[in-house]
């Protein structure tokens, strides 16, 4: 984050200008969506549940005071992130909905009487009457969708967008607690069962350490483990993950004979489904909070995780006339509970290298049970956080797990800081064999090993990123495998991993190796030989290219034998181009190839000096030429445009803000249409589209005579 963007951060909402409210708006979403796809799309978080909840909150109080900025791309409008394209879409007869939250007393106070005043003015409710809720645990999985026909069980989705979800019916159907065929009477011609597919802590724990032994990826928390193991895209794997299923909604359902939500409860019982027993039918606010008390005291015991409690309204009818809001009921509402806590002392700090030389402080701990998981590290981020929170070693801490990636460090107990707590000296000095100074990044925030490709401990960061999901992908090759082939020689740089074949009978005399996993090992690796574009790019581990910027760069360049010679010859034209030139021009002037890599979407100067600095070490080029030489990269299908699309070989810019839709979407739709889309005016543009409040590029587009539209002629022109 820049500085100023930090100090936006750190205001009230209350106290935002109408500008800092906008790029404060765009921040959070930025991030919101960012972590969406970590969380939903690769089933690997990087942020604590808690501090997702902020950034949301704090979004939709921008959205509050500053309605403009209300959009509907905004994390907001949206249930969750569109689903990903390797299952086949189910459309939802009705849509899956999500509920709003409340974090405290006064927001469960301010939903009752929201329910209570509504029914009062939709229904005949008296003040003195009662109005019954379903009181549910709030299970931390993933909601599904069943559908059910004369009883059988025939397609089952995930929730998706809340629309479209994925169809993974043979992966549900490994789960013993869906029924194939329902049982007893009543049970409904057509209809969909909706309720929460999850892992008990227990059975995730062994699950991952069975995974860990086997070098397989290692899941964050149940959840992530329960998303992770059902969609799987084969069934067999997901029958050997333990997963559960409680039922506890309805979609589509004809005919309904229920009249209560604890009638259907009962009902879905006797059909055969397994429903939570921490249910119960509270009819006052007192019965209600009650019931949030004392499953929050059974929580830490409990054999799952639960995030909160679900309260409904217990009546369909009452349900049917309060209806929703945008994208959730207002019969219901999640009750969440804190982070689940726990104090232990702190033995010690140990800090691990990443991959790109940055280190991370990380509390060694007395193992301590919080919510039902043994805890023995925690992250303590940086070393601004150690100083910040003035932990020493020795200290009593706080620690946090909020059904969470990593735990967290939150503070230190000082009353019972013992004498001999020893201050931490951040080192100045990697902690790999070569012992290389550290240098300080981004005002001390971010302490940096200097040994670069030098640092064995990087290195071997960069294998296990290189043969990582999104990346080479290959099995059998995670956890500790690639540090102990590291240690012993048999793997130095990527290209090695391509000629492990020579060394089978080496690997077949290792400890924990069989022919069949030796085998299988090299079978997967040989399968990899042949990779896309994108993950080969996103494999090498540049400086700022992360998976989405890889996608961008395999679309520009198309085929890695010419992005390669583009980027050496970037790198070379950024060498003789003077700082100060590059500020004065704006890139897309200064042409060749340094201009073309700074033109490319998302890229810029800042990535793409990153990148002319990767290229510029004979080392990595050295590492590149020896990977390509041993794999297949797949040239990437360039979009075709039709010879008749309306604006092909077209340049266009949009400018200003555009009100009846997203830039993103205006520059699809152009794209759509044959166009080229670009950020700057110039004589080669053909159109500049001028929104609201357009400022310079609508005023060098009057000067070079370039066609301007407004946004209404835009909208004739592309329909
Ligand atoms: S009812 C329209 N009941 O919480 C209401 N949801 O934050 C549909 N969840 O998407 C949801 N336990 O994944 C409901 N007893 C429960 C639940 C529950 C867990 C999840 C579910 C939902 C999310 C909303």
């Amino acid at each position: 984050m820049s500085k100023a963007a930090k100090v936006v951060a750190a205001l009230k909402v209350d106290d935002l200008t109408q500008r800092q409210a906008k790029a404060e708006h765009k921040r959070l979403a930025d991030e919101i969506r960012a972590n969406d796809v970590l969380y939903h799309e690769k089933d690997a978080p990087e942020i604590s549940d808690a501090d997702y909840d902020k950034l949301r909150v704090r979004l939709k109080a921008i959205e509050a005071k500053f309605r403009q900025l209300v959009d509907p791309d905004s994390p907001t409008q949206q249930v969750a992130p569109t689903p990903s394209t390797a299952f086949a879409k189910v459309r939802h007869l009705k849509p899956m909905l999500s509920l709003d939250n409340a974090f405290t007393d006064e927001e469960l106070l301010g939903f009752l009487d929201r329910v209570r005043r509504g029914l009062e003015r939709e229904t005949d409710l008296k003040p003195e009457d009662e109005i019954a809720f379903s009181c549910e645990a709030k299970i931390d999985g993933l909601s599904i969708s069943l559908r059910y026909e004369d009883g059988e069980f025939i397609q089952g989705a995930t929730r998706g967008d809340g629309t479209t979800g994925e169809d993974v019916t043979p992966n549900l159907k490994t789960i013993k607690d869906i029924p194939h065929k329902l049982k007893g009477r009543g049970v409904p011609k057509a209809f969909d069962v909706r309720g929460e597919v999850y892992m008990e802590r227990k059975a995730f724990q062994e699950m991952n350490k069975r995974q860990e032994a086997a070098g397989e990826k290692v899941f964050a928390n149940p959840r992530n483990a329960a998303a992770g193991s059902l969609r799987q895209l084969d069934s067999d794997i997901t029958a050997t993950r333990p997963l559960r299923f409680f039922a506890y909604a309805w979609g589509e359902a004809e005919p309904r004979p229920w009249k209560t939500h604890s009638e259907y409860l009962r009902l879905l019982k006797e059909w055969g489904f397994k429903t939570n027993p921490l249910t119960r039918l509270c009819k006052t606010p007192d019965e209600v909070r009650a019931f949030y008390r004392e499953i929050g005291v059974e929580r830490p015991t409990l054999p799952y995780d639960i995030d909160g409690v679900v309260y409904k309204v217990d009546r369909i009818d009452w349900q049917e006339r309060l209806g929703f809001v945008s994208r959730a009921p207002r019969w219901a509402i999640a009750h969440k509970f804190p982070a689940e806590q726990a104090r232990t002392r702190l033995n010690g700090i140990n800090i691990q290298v990443g991959r790109t030389g940055a280190l991370t402080p990380v509390a060694e701990l007395e193992p301590v049970n919080v919510g039902g998981v043994m805890v023995g590290r925690a992250s303590l981020h940086n070393a601004d956080e150690i100083e910040r929170l003035d932990v020493r070693v020795g200290d009593m801490v706080t620690i946090q797990r909020a059904g969470d990636v990593i735990p967290q460090v939150l503070g230190v107990v000082p009353e019972e800081r013992p004498k001999n707590a020893k201050k931490y000296h951040f080192p100045d000095h990697c902690p790999c064999p070569l012992k290389t100074p550290v240098k300080s990044e981004d005002g001390g925030v971010v302490r940096r090993c200097s040994g670069g490709l030098e640092c064995p401990f990087q290195q071997v960061e960069r294998l296990r990123y290189f043969v990582s999901r999104n990346c080479f992908d290959i099995e059998g090759l995670g956890g500790t495998h690639i540090e102990n082939f590291f240690n012993d020689g048999l793997l130095k740089i990527p290209g090695d991993i391509f000629r492990l074949k020579s060394k089978e009978a080496e690997i077949k005399k290792r400890e924990g190796w069989g022919d069949l996993s030796v085998r299988n090992l090299l079978a997967a690796i040989e399968a990899r030989k042949t990779i896309t574009l994108d993950r080969y790019i996103n494999a090498l581990g540049i400086p700022l290219i992360g998976e989405a910027t890889a996608k961008i760069l395999a679309q520009e360049y198309g085929d890695a034998d010419d992005w390669l010679a583009e980027m050496l010859a970037a790198a070379k034209e950024r060498k003789k181009q003077p700082d100060d030139v590059r500020k004065e021009k704006a890139a897309a002037e200064v042409g060749g190839s340094y201009g073309r890599l700074c033109n490319v979407e998302q890229i810029g100067v800042t990535t793409a000096d990153a990148m002319c600095a990767f290229f510029s070490e004979g080392h990595n080029v050295e590492i590149i030429k020896d990977l390509r030489k041993q794999l297949t990269v797949e040239a990437v299908k360039r979009r075709v445009i039709a010879a008749d699309a309306p604006l092909k070989d077209k340049i266009v810019v949009f400018t200003g803000e555009l009100s009846t839709m997203t830039r993103d979407a205006a520059k699809a739709r152009a794209e759509e249409l044959g166009a080229k889309v670009t950020d700057s005016v110039s004589k080669k543009t053909s159109l500049v589209v001028v929104g609201e409040n357009a400022g310079s590029k609508a005023r060098k587009a009057a000067e070079l005579g370039v066609q301007t539209l407004t946004e209404e002629e835009w909208v004739k022109l592309s329909g």
